[in-house]
């Protein structure tokens, strides 16, 4: 008989689960946890490295920065150091492709590589930034980012508050002009500065560590398709009360009190019960 590989660590992960007489609970957890990396495979990658566009943004003297999860923050803050005076200027184009801008930031995102070249020579010009949530699911999830649109970051030095302000740019009309006219207006510092708990720098979730994970889940909401959590959902349910029904006498002879809420988890109220 052949076995594939996941068919294997199934085996080994269900039989190892009974042999053990472990909790319903701890069961489950296995069981989930067999899923979800069965599951993982399918999914597409939150964080993708795009290389040959990163090589390609060189543009002249001055490189127009593409972002991504495990850098953006490297990037943008090693403009600065203690000793700096004053802000930083940062541009970051927020655009996407066909999923997460629906085709529509095509327009925008050309007018801001036509100007980053045009940019790339003037030693005076902000840095420049690019973000694609195509590419970048989680770290756009994570920033709470929607394409087309235009972050402006003024970086201080380390350990003060970075100003940002965000400007939705229109997906059909936005020039090489509308960045020009808007750097030589400077009429973004007029707007309120964003204080969302999305805040990549400074907001609660990245404060607390907590925005990452978010974007994760976000994107795997988004990636991971309705049905499979229904599927994910009524197994869940049905394991726990079929170990629930099968064993009362053990449950009520040995188990900790504390442990039978918390087997509800991921199962709503009565929800194995339409099954
Ligand atoms: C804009 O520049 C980025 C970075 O070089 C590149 O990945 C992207 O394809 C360019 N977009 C357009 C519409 O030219
Ligand atoms: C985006 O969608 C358009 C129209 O459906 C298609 O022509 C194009 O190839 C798609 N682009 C990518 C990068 O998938
Ligand atoms: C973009 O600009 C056009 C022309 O000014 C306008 O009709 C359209 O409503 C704008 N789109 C958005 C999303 O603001």
């Amino acid at each position: 008989m052949h076995f594939t590989k996941p068919s294997i660590l199934a085996l080994s992960l269900l039989t190892s689960a009974s042999a053990a007489q472990e909790s319903p609970l701890e069961q489950a957890k296995v069981q989930a946890q067999f899923w979800f990396d069965k599951l993982s495979s399918y999914i597409p990658s939150p964080n993708k490295p795009h290389t040959p566009a990163a090589a390609a943004a060189k543009a002249g003297g001055k490189t127009l920065n593409v972002l991504t999860l495990s850098d953006w923050e490297q990037t943008i803050r090693s403009s600065v150091t203690p000793q700096t005076a004053t802000p930083v200027e940062w541009w970051v184009m927020v655009t996407g492709g066909n999923s997460s801008c629906y085709g529509h930031c095509t327009i925008a995102e050309t007018a801001f590589n036509q100007t980053a070249a045009l940019w790339s020579v003037n030693p005076n010009s902000p840095n420049l930034a690019y973000l694609d949530c195509d590419n970048q699911p989680v770290l756009c999830n994570s920033w709470g980012a929607g394409p087309p649109s235009l972050w402006i970051m003024d970086v201080p030095a380390p350990g003060k508050p970075v100003d940002i302000r965000i400007k939705a740019l229109n997906s059909t009309t936005t020039t090489v002009k509308t960045f020009t006219d808007l750097y030589a207006s400077k009429d973004w510092k007029s707007k309120p500065v964003y204080e969302g708990y999305f805040h990549p720098f400074d907001g609660v979730l990245a404060q607390s560590g907590l925005a990452v994970p978010l974007g994760y889940i976000f994107w795997v909401f988004a990636v991971v398709p309705s049905w499979m959590f229904m599927l994910g959902i009524s197994f869940l349910s049905r394991t726990i009360m079929s170990s629930r029904t099968s064993g009362p006498n053990a449950r009520r002879a040995g188990a900790p009190p504390a442990a039978a809420p918390a087997a509800r988890v991921g199962a709503p109220p009565g929800d194995a019960r339409f099954y």
